[in-house]
């Protein structure tokens, strides 16, 4: 039988479960394909780890440059993660021919325009289903299953953590700050829990989403991202009341002037699929011309759900090895010359929905000062909403960023309204 000789670089929560994986479905996976993909060198700079995963069964080294310059090696796993060494190890992979597979996000989202060059200049393929929603196999999906279509938008919960924290104060009306300490423990946060809260994982996400789904170049730098940190648990309770849940989405819209390309906290209607997606649970949405929308779900983060991505990477790998490059799937699912460099839209002229919360002790006389200045400004108002003595909940009609920002300045300047408003972006996802 065929052998693909694997090489696997950091044995950490998704190094180990793919270890873990491959070796306990190894029959499994070399009876659907006809080759035995065979773990040959793993490298972890914690050798203790790394001896007592495999148990003497793999040889081990501690050192990621030397497995990615072995000859017992055709494909490396980088499981490294984050911005250290993880993108010299792949481009040194790439160097020396070998096919990489990656969970990394974060080396994909700002680097994956080089990184893919240089494949593409070496004949190797770089595969990163586990990069996006873990265990969803939302790549293989937007590359492959939906190739037929035009998408509208993708938009999804895309950070177990994040999603973790916002049930739990749903739930249990905690605090931000009492709920963190635990979604740290639970193991699905970044080493820097930053990346989590504040939007940044979910945007190295659907950054790349975007990217598969538009036909355009990764651009992390000028995606919007903004986190959970500052969610009161009053806004979570009065959006449940109205008919909401509040999630981080992250949202990519085509759009006449370019792509939206925005992750921010987010009130969807509570009869939306997505709005049920509790936990650490992940969910992506695809609107797209032919199919019309279809929905992901799964477990985003964790040891095996990540490896199941990461195997089914290899798999592919194994099949393609042979090919032609013309047969293998173009990395971002576009041919290099038809990628498009589509402008991304800045968050100021994005069109939106909004929640927002006033504080008022003479209701009646903000209510008619907020209808004034709301006319003033052409946003349409849903509803207004008298939720305690001092909180007044205005829903509006979809508006543009900066008209709704100048509106929220004049409203602020009221002498009916106490302090600043608190702005809550809203989406249909109809
Ligand atoms: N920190 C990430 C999350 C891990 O919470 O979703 C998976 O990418």
């Amino acid at each position: 039988m065929k052998k693909l000789n694997v090489g696997i670089v950091g044995l950490g929560t998704v190094g180990g479960g793919t270890y873990t994986v491959l070796t306990r479905n190894a029959e499994e996976i070399s009876r659907r394909i006809g080759v035995d993909v065979n773990v040959a060198l793993v490298a972890d700079k914690d050798l203790d780890r790394a001896n007592e995963l495999t148990n003497g069964k793999t040889t081990v080294t501690d050192d990621a440059f030397a497995l990615v310059s072995s000859p017992d090696v055709d494909v490396v796993v980088e499981l490294i993660g984050g911005y250290t060494i993880a993108k010299d190890v792949v481009l040194k992979a790439i160097e020396n021919g070998k096919h990489v597979v990656t969970a990394n996000k974060a080396l994909i989202a700002l680097h994956g325009n080089e990184i893919f060059a240089a494949a593409t200049k070496a004949g190797v393929m770089v595969a990163y289903e586990a990069a996006v929603a873990g265990g969803i196999p939302i790549i293989k999906a937007l590359r492959e299953g939906l190739t037929a279509n035009r998408h509208q938008w993708v938009a999804g919960i895309l950070n177990g953590t994040t999603n973790y924290i916002l049930t739990e104060m749903r739930d249990k009306g905690l605090a931000y700050q009492d709920v963190i300490g635990e979604a740290q423990r639970l193991g699905y946060a970044e080493a820097d829990p930053t990346f989590d809260v504040e939007g940044i994982d979910a945007a190295h996400k659907l950054v790349i989403m975007s990217a598969i789904a538009f036909g355009m170049p990764l651009k992390f730098d000028e995606a919007y991202t903004e986190g959970i940190t500052q969610i009161a648990q009053t806004d979570i309770q009065y959006a449940q009341t109205l008919g909401y849940s509040m999630k981080l989405l992250g949202i990519t819209k085509r759009t006449d002037k370019g792509v939206e390309l925005r992750v921010h906290p987010t009130l969807i209607p509570a009869d939306q699929l997505v709005a049920s997606v509790d936990g650490a649970m992940n969910a992506v949405a695809v609107q797209s011309d032919a199919v019309g929308p279809t929905l992901y779900y799964g477990a985003g983060a964790g040891a095996e759900p990540t490896a199941s991505a990461v195997v089914a990477d290899l798999v592919d790998v194994a099949r393609l090895m042979g090919a032609d490059e013309s047969e293998r799937p173009a990395a971002l699912g576009y041919q290099v010359d038809q990628v498009q460099d589509i402008a991304v839209l800045p968050i100021e002229v994005v069109e939106s929905a909004y929640y927002l919360r006033a504080n008022a002790t003479d209701q009646s006389a903000a209510s008619a000062d907020i209808e004034k200045v709301m006319a003033e400004y052409k946003i349409a108002i849903k509803q207004i909403v008298q939720k305690s003595a001092s909180d007044l909940v205005i829903l509006t009609d979809v508006t543009v960023e900066k008209n709704m920002d100048a509106a929220i300045a004049a409203l602020e300047a009221l002498p009916t309204i106490t302090g600043k408003l608190v702005k809550l972006r809203m989406e249909a996802l109809g």
